[in-house]
């Protein structure tokens, strides 16, 4: 091999002692770094704290009820006296949001799903219960019309095709009334094309400019998502599958253009759901956009790692913190789990 500066055997010794240094072993050893705890603390590039979680939680009606999710254990609803208990407690945690799911009674579910425009539906009943009591912890709702249609989709139904332009119209309608109630960040994720500029326009025209928009951005048709159907009661009335509007988990690319496009009309925070699985997909959009991007560990990844867990399989003290770690590994700034307020705990310990 010839190399323009190896003219003699000394200068070709010398190389390669600077090329040792440089990267081989034995002077680099990548094991010094990792050998004692403090060690590791010092070298350590991610940290969870309760800082990065936003809570999902479930509510329902009446008064001092809860109620066992069966597919989430650990997870309940809780009507909204118990809400605002359970808001207080993230709140001393130290974590940031908390989110608002309802499980609507199927006597007010409809196929056009009017419900969602309800002032006094059971999320803008929970969001103002807990905005009185905790003023001082975020609020995020989603805008969907899963929990409030007969049909269990995100948007109306004809003839078997979900209308794109009709059902931007309500989910405008549902941001405004959530934004009324008092919520902090409005979630749309129905993925109808063109909602978070018709949402973002709504809310500048109408007094809320300061309400923040966290965009289901990169959401896909995704089995993990059936415990979260139980819990708000959809499962049951869901008729056929969500591919039409949400993404094909079999692609990458789209999630670049759904992430210009929510940007471009006024996102200011993005998210990528399921979270485990599409770590590439959280990479790929904190690298090419800059922005605060978030991932949610669905219903079915806290179904599962609970599963093992309870059989004795996994080890729940360790495993649940190394997939939230996978996150910030990943580039997400934060999560939505349902093991917030558990996990909040022990790393406040
Ligand atoms: C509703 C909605 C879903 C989730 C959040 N908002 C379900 C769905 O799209 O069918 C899933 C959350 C989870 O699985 O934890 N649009």
């Amino acid at each position: 091999m010839t190399h323009p500066r190896s003219q003699s055997p000394d200068a070709l010794a010398g190389d390669t002692a600077d090329q040792t240094a440089a990267s081989g072993y034995p002077a680099t050893r990548l094991r010094r770094t990792r050998q004692s705890d403090w060690a590791r603390r010092l070298v350590r590039q991610t940290t969870l704290s309760p800082d990065d979680f936003i809570w999902p939680i479930f509510v329902m009606g009446g008064k001092n009820q809860r109620e066992q999710v069966s597919s989430m254990p650990g997870v309940e609803r809780l009507s909204i006296d118990l809400a605002v208990i359970a808001a207080k407690e993230a709140r001393d945690l130290g974590i940031p949001v908390i989110a608002v799911f309802p499980n609507t009674p199927p006597e007010k579910r409809t196929g056009d799903g009017r419900e969602a425009l309800n002032r006094d539906n059971l999320v803008c009943t929970a969001v103002r219960a807990i905005k009185d009591a905790v003023p001082d912890i975020g609020i995020m709702t989603d805008v969907a019309l899963d929990p409030f249609t007969t049909h269990g989709h995100d948007g109306l139904l004809r003839d078997g095709r979900i209308l794109n332009d009709e059902t931007i119209e309500i989910l405008v309608g549902q941001s405004l009334v959530q934004a009324e109630a008092g919520c902090d960040i409005i979630g749309p994720s129905d993925m109808m094309d063109g909602r978070v500029g018709a949402i973002r326009a709504a809310l500048e025209t109408s007094g809320f400019q300061d309400v923040m928009i966290m965009a289901y951005t990169a959401k896909y048709a995704s089995a993990f998502y059936g415990p979260f159907r139980e819990a708000v009661g959809s499962s049951g009335t869901l008729s056929g599958d969500k591919k039409t509007y949400q993404m094909d988990f079999a692609n990458v690319d789209e999630c670049v253009r759904e992430a210009e496009l929510d940007i471009a009309e006024g996102a200011d925070m993005i998210m990528v759901k399921p979270g485990m699985p599409y770590l590439d997909v959280v990479s790929r959009l904190k690298s090419e956009f800059h922005v605060p991007t978030f991932a949610y560990q669905v219903s079915g990844e806290y179904a599962m790692l609970m599963a093992a867990v309870q059989n004795g399989w996994l080890d729940g003290n360790t495993v649940i913190i190394e997939a939230l770690q996978s996150f910030k590994r990943a580039g997400a700034d934060g999560v939505l789990t349902y093991f917030a307020r558990d996990l909040a705990r022990k790393l406040n310990d």
